[in-house]
Formats: structure tokens, C-alpha cells, sequence
């Protein structure tokens, strides 16, 4: 008789797991606000900070130490306006945050490029009247992308759903000559409520509307195979699917359709609901911690951007792993 359990005793279930979560796979966003001193908790993410500059240096020093292989990088600016310049300013504050990492670690600095923490609005494009602009867009995010590459951003990862924002942004680097500089596309990203505590996390909340009319609708699943191929035909190196459980039906499909490196993004309202969920005794968090990362895994994605890359890398050689 067939007995599935017999593999199922202690030491042998290692010898046949089929996936297996390194702190190699992942890659811990980070928020650096420009009118800190020094840093403060984001209420809405235990155990997650908005940095001060000299503090994010620091950090970035404790992720390379601890083997995370990359971050990526969220700028609060001291001013917005309606154009989202300090998000393009060479000084801007995720220029200065790139620049003051690379000063003293090797860790591969990824920027998130979008035009939403930097405009009064808060939308990710340009707006008239409540209409978010698309063509008028893409100059920006080029020119985004290029002071980035400048600063010292090792990736540049496009986020704010334009359409043909990947292809603005590789023909921006490469005629600044920065055609080495490799684009990580949130190319299928959705439209979706697990953003919330990010909100507070990056003073990102919107003055009107929502983001329905760029994101994807979370009904769609083939329709993100579209958005991945318009993205890579653009020139994207990597791909990413965001949210990451809430799609992994996506995430799935998109890594067995093109078998591009591809990220998967476990976002700020995942993170919070397993942190509560845990503070209140409801659940184990660190097993949930790694129960989620491993079926990420499983689902197809190469790289896991997570708010836990610092305390999973932490814990492996401690029995996590
Ligand atoms: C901004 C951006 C968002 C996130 C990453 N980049 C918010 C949004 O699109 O509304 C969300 C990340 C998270 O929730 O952890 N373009």
C-alpha cells in the first residue's frame, strides 16, 4: 500500500522538501524620510521604521552583514507639489539616501520609482482636473530613473502602472548612458486594499479617488499576462507581481508563461495582518512568517520583497530555516 506518511517523520520531511525559503531570495523595503533626524516607528508595521538618513545607512550595514542580498528604497521628501518634483530633484531624498548607502556597504540598492510619495495629490502621475495623466507622465519617470542611476540605484523598479513606463525609463538610462542599469517592472500590480498600512508608512494616501483607473482589477488574471509581456517587450528585466498571496494564482502563471526573474511582493497590509494576528495570540507569527514566504516560493517567484528579510535572515541558523 501506498503510505504518504511514511516520508513524513522528522529529517526525512527535510530530505524532501520541494521548496525552501533563503534569505538570499529576499529583499527588505525600507522608508527613509527626509525630515528625521532620527527614526521613528510606523505604527500600522511593528517593528518596521520610518529612517533618517544616517539611520538607513545603518541598517543597510546590518542587512548586508546579515547575507540579504538587496533593498529597496521608499523617499518621504520635506516638500511635495503637484508635480512630484523632489522625486526627480538630483538632491531629492532618495537620490541622497542611494548615494549615502553606497558610501559604506555593497548591498544592491533597488529605488522604487514613483511619482506618488512626492506629489501633493498623491496620485502616481500627473493630474487635470481629476484625470491622472499617462504620456505626460513618462518624461518624469524617465528623468526619475536617470537621477537615480545617477545617485548610485543599482535597479530601478518602475511602480506606478503607466502604461509604456518601461519603455520611457530604458530609453531615458540608456541615452544617459546608463543602459547596464537593469529595470525591475511591478508589472502586474493590482489594485488592492493590503496597501493600507504602506499608506502611513509612506505618507502616500491620495487626495481623490483611488487607483482603480491604473492598477489592475483583482478579477483579472490573464489580463496580467499582457501587462508582464507589454512590460518585457518594453525592456524589463525582471518582473514582479504584487500583492504576492492574494495572487499567487498569478504569480503562478506569470513565472510558467515567461520564465523571467520574477519578484513577488509581500506588502505592508500582509505583513500587518500576520503582526496583529500575532500580538494578539491568535496565531504563531514566525510560523505564519515562514509559512507565507514558503508558499511565495512555491508559487514561482525567484525574489520575495518583504518587511520580515531582516528578521527571517536573522533567525536562519537559529532553526527558522
Ligand atoms: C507606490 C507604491 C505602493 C506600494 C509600493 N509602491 C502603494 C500603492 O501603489 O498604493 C505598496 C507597498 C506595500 O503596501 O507594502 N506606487
Amino acid at each position: 500500500m501506498r503510505r504518504m506518511r511514511r516520508l513524513r517523520k522528522a529529517g526525512l520531511r527535510d530530505l524532501v522538501a520541494e521548496t525552501r525559503v533563503s534569505k538570499k531570495d529576499l529583499v527588505q523595503p525600507l522608508f527613509v524620510d527626509e525630515r528625521l533626524r532620527k527614526p521613528v516607528e510606523i505604527e500600522a508595521m511593528p517593528g518596521q521604521k520610518r529612517h533618517s538618513l544616517e539611520s538607513l545607512a545603518e541598517e543597510a550595514g546590518i542587512l548586508e552583514d546579515l547575507g540579504v542580498p538587496a533593498l529597496i528604497l521608499f523617499g518621504l521628501p520635506a516638500e511635495k507639489d503637484e508635480v512630484g518634483s523632489a522625486a526627480y530633484d538630483p538632491g531629492g531624498i532618495i537620490q541622497q539616501a542611494a548615494a549615502r548607502i553606497k558610501e559604506t556597504s555593497k548591498i544592491v540598492v533597488i529605488t522604487d520609482l514613483c511619482l506618488c510619495e512626492y506629489t501633493s495629490h498623491g496620485h502616481c502621475g500627473l493630474i487635470r482636473g481629476n484625470e491622472i495623466l499617462n504620456d505626460e507622465t513618462l518624461p518624469l519617470l524617465g528623468k526619475t530613473a536617470v537621477s537615480q542611476a545617477r545617485a548610485g540605484a543599482d535597479v530601478v523598479a518602475p511602480s506606478g502602472m503607466m502604461d509604456h513606463m518601461v519603455e520611457a525609463i530604458r530609453e531615458a538610462l540608456d541615452k544617459e548612458g546608463f543602459e547596464d542599469v537593469p529595470i525591475l517592472s511591478y508589472a502586474a500590480k493590482y489594485a488592492s486594499s493590503f496597501y493600507g498600512p504602506f499608506r502611513e508608512a509612506a505618507d502616500s494616501g491620495y487626495a481623490f479617488g483611488d487607483r482603480r483607473g491604473y492598477q489592475m482589477d483583482p478579477s483579472n488574471a490573464r489580463e496580467a499576462l499582457w501587462e508582464v509581456s507589454l512590460d518585457i517587450e518594453e525592456g524589463a528585466d525582471m518582473v514582479m507581481v504584487k500583492p504576492a498571496m492574494p495572487y499567487l494564482d498569478v504569480l503562478r502563471m506569470v513565472k510558467d508563461e515567461f520564465g523571467m526573474p520574477t519578484a513577488a511582493y509581500q506588502v505592508s497590509g500582509e505583513y500587518s495582518m500576520i503582526m496583529a494576528a500575532a500580538r494578539n495570540g491568535w496565531l504563531d507569527g514566525e510560523a505564519a512568517m515562514l509559512e507565507a514566504l514558503t508558499s511565495i516560493k512555491r508559487a514561482g517567484a525567484d525574489m520575495i520583497l518583504t518587511y520580515w528579510a531582516r528578521e527571517f535572515a536573522e533567525k536562519v541558523g537559529s532553526g527558522v530555516e
